[in-house]
C-alpha cells in the first residue's frame, strides 16, 4: 500500500474527550497512544496531556514527522533530533515511552542507540518506506503528494532486517512491524529479536487480520516445534 494520508486525526484534545471514552466502552485494556509532532514542543505538549489519561498504558512516539523548525527533515533521520524528542517526552511522562523509528535512513542503528541513550523505554520499527508510482496514462504521480509511505508485505524483508540490526544493538525491548500479515511473519519477527509485533496495512485489507493471526499462532508454533513464544 502506498499512502499519503498525512497524520489525519482530530487532535489530542478530541482524542482525550471523545475517542478514548468511546474506545473504553468496547475495549477494556490499556491502549497505546501514537504521538506525532512537528516540533519538539509539539511532542512534549501532546505527551504531557496523554500522561494524565489512565487509559493510556504507554506512548509510542512517531519520529517520522518533518521538523518544521529544522528544515523539514524528519526527526527520525538524525540521531541528535531523535534524542532531543526522546528526552523532551521522557521529561513530561511517567508512562513507558516507545520511540518509533523511520526506515528512511542509512544507519538505523545510530538512531536506535541515540533514543536508547536518551532514555527510551523501548523502540518500535519500521514506519513506512518512502515510495512513488507514476500513472502511465496521465504521466503523473499516482499519489497527489508525489511520494507516499509504502507498507504491507512488500516491505517485510526490509523491516525484518532492520528489527534484527536494532535488536542486536540495544538492550531495550524492540517492537517489530512492517508487512506482518500472518502468524509465520510474527514468528519471524520474534526470531529476529522483536518482543512484540504490530500490524498496520493488513487491517485495511481485512479488518479481522489480527484476530486471524492470533488464532493461527498456536498451530504455526506447533509446526516449528515452538512451545512458548518466550523461547524465541
Ligand atoms: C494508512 C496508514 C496510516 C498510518 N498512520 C500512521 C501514524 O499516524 N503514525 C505512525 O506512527 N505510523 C503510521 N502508519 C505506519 C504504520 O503504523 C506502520 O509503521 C507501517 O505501515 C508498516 O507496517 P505495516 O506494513 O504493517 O502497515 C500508517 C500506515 C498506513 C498504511
Amino acid at each position: 500500500m502506498l499512502n499519503a494520508v498525512g497524520l489525519q486525526n482530530p487532535g489530542v484534545e478530541k482524542v482525550i474527550s471523545e475517542e478514548l471514552p468511546n474506545l473504553a466502552k468496547i475495549f477494556h485494556k490499556p491502549v497505546m497512544a501514537n504521538v506525532s509532532g512537528f516540533s519538539v514542543e509539539d511532542y512534549a505538549e501532546t505527551c504531557a496531556r496523554l500522561d494524565k489519561c489512565a487509559q493510556v498504558g504507554w506512548l509510542e512516539v512517531n519520529i517520522s514527522c518533518p521538523n518544521v523548525h529544522g528544515g523539514g527533515m524528519s526527526f527520525g533521520t538524525d540521531p541528535q533530533m531523535a534524542a532531543a524528542v526522546t528526552k523532551a517526552v521522557k521529561a513530561v511522562t511517567t508512562k513507558p515511552v516507545i520511540m518509533k523509528l523511520s526506515p528512511n535512513v542509512t544507519d538505523i542503528v545510530s538512531i536506535a542507540r541515540a533514543c536508547e541513550d536518551a532514555g527510551a523505554d523501548g523502540l518500535s520499527l519500521i514506519n513506512t518506506l518512502m515510495g512513488m508510482r507514476i500513472d502511465l496514462r496521465t504521466r503523473r504521480p499516482v499519489i497527489a503528494n508525489t511520494t507516499g509511505g509504502l507498507s504491507g508485505p512488500a516491505i517485510f524483508p526490509v523491516a525484518l532486517r532492520m528489527v534484527y540490526q536494532v535488536a542486536r544493538a540495544v538492550d531495550i525491548p524492540v517492537v517489530g512491524m512492517g508487512g506482518v500479515s500472518s502468524a509465520a511473519d510474527v514468528l519471524e519477527m520474534l526470531m529476529a529479536g522483536a518482543v512484540a509485533v504490530e500490524v498496520g496495512a493488513a487491517n485495511l485489507t481485512d479488518p479481522f487480520a489480527c484476530k486471524k493471526i492470533i488464532e493461527a499462532l498456536p498451530a504455526e508454533m506447533a509446526k516449528y516445534g515452538i512451545s512458548a513464544l518466550s523461547e524465541l
